[in-house]
């Protein structure tokens, strides 16, 4: 049986990938402290496969529960999804970011390599290039400067696996540095589930439809994009799955020592407005926006080129925006039924 390790498992990019890997037949385990998702999780992923997943709960930063969980089980590979991920908070509480996202990469491979499990795909972002100079972004493109400590986990996380393989353990690895995951299982099912106020724009547009928000407030309009607000490459998050599965396919292919990188997104660009226009007709609600001023940090415009994902990992992004926009919607009137009913 080709059993996968998925820390973060129970959370957004982790919970779709496990349906993703279960279809192409991989048998997902996962490992979650549920510091930033919630057990129904698990419910939706029963309701969607017909069966349970297995699932440990615990830290990956615990390397006695970690050891626990490895010598229990024979695994082919790992995704590691566990992290945290909020920008801003990451700005205040800098080493709560770091302990967390770099101490359970080590502590992940350490136990990788006492194991001698061999592939391992890491999460990282488009973040790292911050606003490139050339657009469609490649992944040859030098990285910037992290904007705030969140960024700079994935930097430094890119770092220690380019330095590890470099050392000849016998593994081999791929960071997939993802644009900007959207939508959820169009069973709806599963999806995102942001706590407190959304920093992302899609669970803030989805929220404001619904009333949770009074409106939604764009982040500047005089940008220098065709309507003047922020261009980003919108994916669906079950393409982004599906990359996780072609990832540990093209792992097991290769030599060990073996490290790489690879941009997934659609290959367009959209801009904030666009987005929500899209999201009107998909949903035939309009929205109450309003333009305000900047948000510090923002990045103008950046989208992915996809050439190198398309041609070595044979990965192509098969949803519209519409599409992911449509199942991020059906998500919040499923999410807002079940509030109502409680
Ligand atoms: N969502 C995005 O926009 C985005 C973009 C680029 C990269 N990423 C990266 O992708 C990964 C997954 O993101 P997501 O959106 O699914 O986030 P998420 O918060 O929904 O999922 C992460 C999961 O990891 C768990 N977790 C965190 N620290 C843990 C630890 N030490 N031990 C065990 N479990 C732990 C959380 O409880 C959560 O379930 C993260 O590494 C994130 O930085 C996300």
């Amino acid at each position: 049986m080709k059993k996968i390790l998925i820390t973060g498992g129970a959370g957004y990019i982790g919970s779709h990938t496990a349906i993703a890997m279960v279809n192409s037949g991989f048998e997902p385990v996962i490992l979650d402290d549920f510091s930033n998702s919630e057990k129904s999780m698990l419910v939706g992923l029963r309701d969607i496969l017909g069966r349970d997943i297995q699932c440990y709960e615990g830290n990956c930063n615990d390397k006695t529960y970690l050891e626990q969980v490895f010598a229990e089980n024979d695994f082919l590979g790992v995704i590691h999804f566990a992290a945290f991920k909020a920008v801003g908070e990451s700005t205040q509480k800098p080493l709560k970011y770091y302990a967390n996202n770099i101490g359970s990469l080590l502590v992940l491979l350490e136990t990788m390599e006492k194991f001698e499990v061999k592939n391992l795909v890491f999460s990282s972002s488009c973040t790292v290039y911050g606003q490139p100079d050339v657009l469609p972004v490649l992944e040859s493109t030098p990285r910037k400067d992290a904007e705030s400590p969140y960024g700079n986990t994935k930097k430094i996380g890119e770092d220690i696996l380019r330095d590890y393989i470099k050392s000849k353990p016998g593994a081999r690895a791929i960071a997939l540095r993802y644009f900007n995951p959207i939508g959820a299982h169009p069973s709806a099912a599963i999806g995102e589930l942001p706590l407190g106020v959304p920093a992302n724009l899609v669970p803030f547009i989805t929220q404001t439809a619904v009333g949770i928000r009074e409106k939604l407030t764009l982040y500047g309009n005089d940008y220098d994009t065709v309507d003047g607000t922020c261009v980003r490459d919108y994916i669906h998050v079950m393409d982004l799955a599906d990359a996780h599965v072609k990832a540990l396919e093209y792992l097991a292919q290769q030599e060990l020592d073996f490290f790489d990188l690879f941009n997934v997104g659609t290959g367009n660009g959209n801009t904030v407005l666009e987005v929500i226009h899209a999201f009107e007709k998909v949903s035939g609600m309009p929205l109450n926006y309003q333009v305000g001023p900047r948000r510090p940090g923002d990045v103008e415009k950046t989208w992915a080129n996809t050439d190198k994902i398309n041609s070595k990992l044979g990965w192509k992004a098969q949803y519209s925006l519409e599409d992911s926009l449509r199942d991020s919607w059906k998500w919040q009137q499923k999410l807002e039924e079940s509030r109502v009913l409680k």
